[in-house]
C-alpha cells in the first residue's frame, strides 16, 4: 500500500503528479504548527513529509507518530532538530549539489551589486535623476584583482572561489574546519585563521551553514577587524551575523558595505533599518531561485522521499545513523557529521 505523505510547499506540477502517483498524498499550504484540523489529521497518519521553509519541531513531530522520512527541499537543514529526529528514528534528506552553481552566481551578484553600487545607480535611473556623467560620489569598487576571503569552503564556497579566481583574477583566502587541497591547487586558495581573513580580505564572503558553532559568528569584534574598504557578503544563513552589529558598522562606515541575501528574521521586516542603508545590496533569500534550480531541488527532494520510503535511500542523507550502523552511508552527497561520504 502506498505511504501517506504530506506535501507542505508548492512544487512544480509534474513533480506533484509524480508524488501523487506513488504515494497517498495530502497537500497542505502550510503546517501552521499543527493547529489546523486538516493538518493534524494528515500528520496522524503521515509516514513521509516533504517541503521547505517551515520549522518542523516537536510540536509537529508529536502529532506524527508514524513519521519515518522528512525530505527538505533545501540544502540547509537548520529548520530541523536533527538530534531529535535521529532519536525518533526519522530519516532526514536534503538537496545538496543541484543548487551549488546557482547560489555561487548569486553570491557574485551580491559582491558586484554592493561593490558597483547597483542599488543607488538603479534608483538614479528609475527616478529619472541621470543628468550627467557619473562622478566620484557614485564611484564603485573593482572586484578584479582583489582579495576574497571565503568562510566555509564547502561546495558553494568552492564554486565562489572558482568564479573569483577564474573570472576576476582574485586572490582567494579561506577559513574552514578542514583544508581543501582541491581549492588550494585549482584556485591557489590559501587557508588562514578567521582573524587573518577578516583583516586581509576586500570581500569577506560567508557560505556557512547555521549551527551552534556558526550562530552569531560575525559580531562586533569580527566586524571591527575588517578594513573600512572591505565588504561583507552573506549568502548562507542570516543568523551567522549579528545583524545589529552589522547595521552599526554600516551606519558608521567602519566597513564599506554589505551584500546580503539572508537575514536574522525572514522575510525581512519592512521597517528594518537595513533597508534604509545605501551601502547595502540586498536580496530576498533568492540564492537558489532560478527556474532550473528550483525544479531540480524539488525533483531531488521527491526522489529522496520516495527512495527513503521504499527503504532505498542512499544519497543526501543528513542523519544516516537512523539506518543503523550496518548500513553506514556508502554514497556520495551525504552531509552528515562524521559521515565518510561527506566531501
Ligand atoms: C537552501 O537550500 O538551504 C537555500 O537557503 C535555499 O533555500
Amino acid at each position: 500500500m502506498a505511504s501517506h505523505v504530506i506535501l507542505y510547499s508548492t512544487i512544480p506540477a509534474d513533480l506533484q503528479a509524480q508524488l501523487a502517483e506513488k504515494s497517498n498524498l495530502t497537500v497542505v499550504d502550510a503546517l501552521r504548527g499543527g493547529r489546523d484540523a486538516e493538518v493534524r489529521a494528515a500528520l496522524a497518519v503521515a509516514e513521509g513529509m516533504i517541503g521547505v521553509n517551515e520549522k518542523v519541531d516537536t510540536s509537529i513531530l508529536d502529532l506524527a507518530p508514524q513519521l519515518r522520512v522528512l525530505s527538505t527541499i533545501s540544502v540547509g537543514y537548520d529548520a530541523f532538530d536533527v538530534a531529535e529526529l535521529t532519536r525518533r528514528g526519522i530519516l532526514l534528506l536534503h538537496t545538496p549539489d543541484v543548487l551549488t552553481e546557482t547560489t555561487a552566481d548569486m553570491i557574485l551578484l551580491l559582491m558586484l551589486g554592493v561593490a558597483r553600487r547597483a542599488t543607488e545607480l538603479l534608483e538614479l535611473m528609475r527616478q529619472g535623476r541621470w543628468r550627467s556623467r557619473i562622478g566620484p560620489d557614485l564611484y564603485g569598487t573593482d572586484l578584479y584583482g582583489k582579495k576574497v576571503g571565503i568562510l566555509g569552503m564547502g561546495r558553494i564556497g568552492r564554486a565562489v572561489a572558482r568564479r573569483c579566481h577564474a573570472g576576476f583574477a582574485m586572490e582567494v583566502l579561506y577559513c574552514s574546519r578542514s583544508a581543501s587541497p582541491g581549492a588550494e591547487e585549482a584556485y591557489r586558495a590559501r587557508r588562514c585563521s578567521l582573524g587573518e581573513l577578516l583583516a586581509e580580505a576586500d570581500f569577506v564572503c560567508l557560505t556557512l551553514p547555521l549551527n551552534e558553532k556558526t550562530r552569531n559568528l560575525i559580531g562586533r569584534k569580527e566586524l571591527a577587524t575588517m578594513r573600512p574598504e572591505a565588504f561583507l557578503i552573506n549568502g548562507g544563513r542570516g543568523q551567522v551575523v549579528d545583524e545589529e552589529a552589522l547595521i552599526e558598522a554600516l551606519q558608521q562606515g567602519t566597513i564599506a558595505g554589505a551584500g546580503l541575501d539572508v537575514y536574522q528574521r525572514e522575510p525581512l521586516p519592512a521597517d528594518s533599518p537595513l533597508l534604509r542603508l545605501t551601502n547595502l545590496f540586498t536580496l530576498p533569500h533568492a540564492g537558489s531561485a532560478t527556474r532550473e534550480t528550483r525544479h531540480a531541488m524539488a525533483r531531488v527532494a521527491v526522489e529522496n522521499l520516495l527512495a527513503a520510503l521504499a527503504g532505498r535511500a542512499k544519497t543526501n542523507l543528513v542523519n544516516p545513523e537512523v539506518l543503523g550502523p550496518a548500513s553506514g552511508c556508502p554514497a556520495n552527497g551525504c552531509s552528515a557529521k562524521g559521515c565518510p561520504a561527506k566531501d
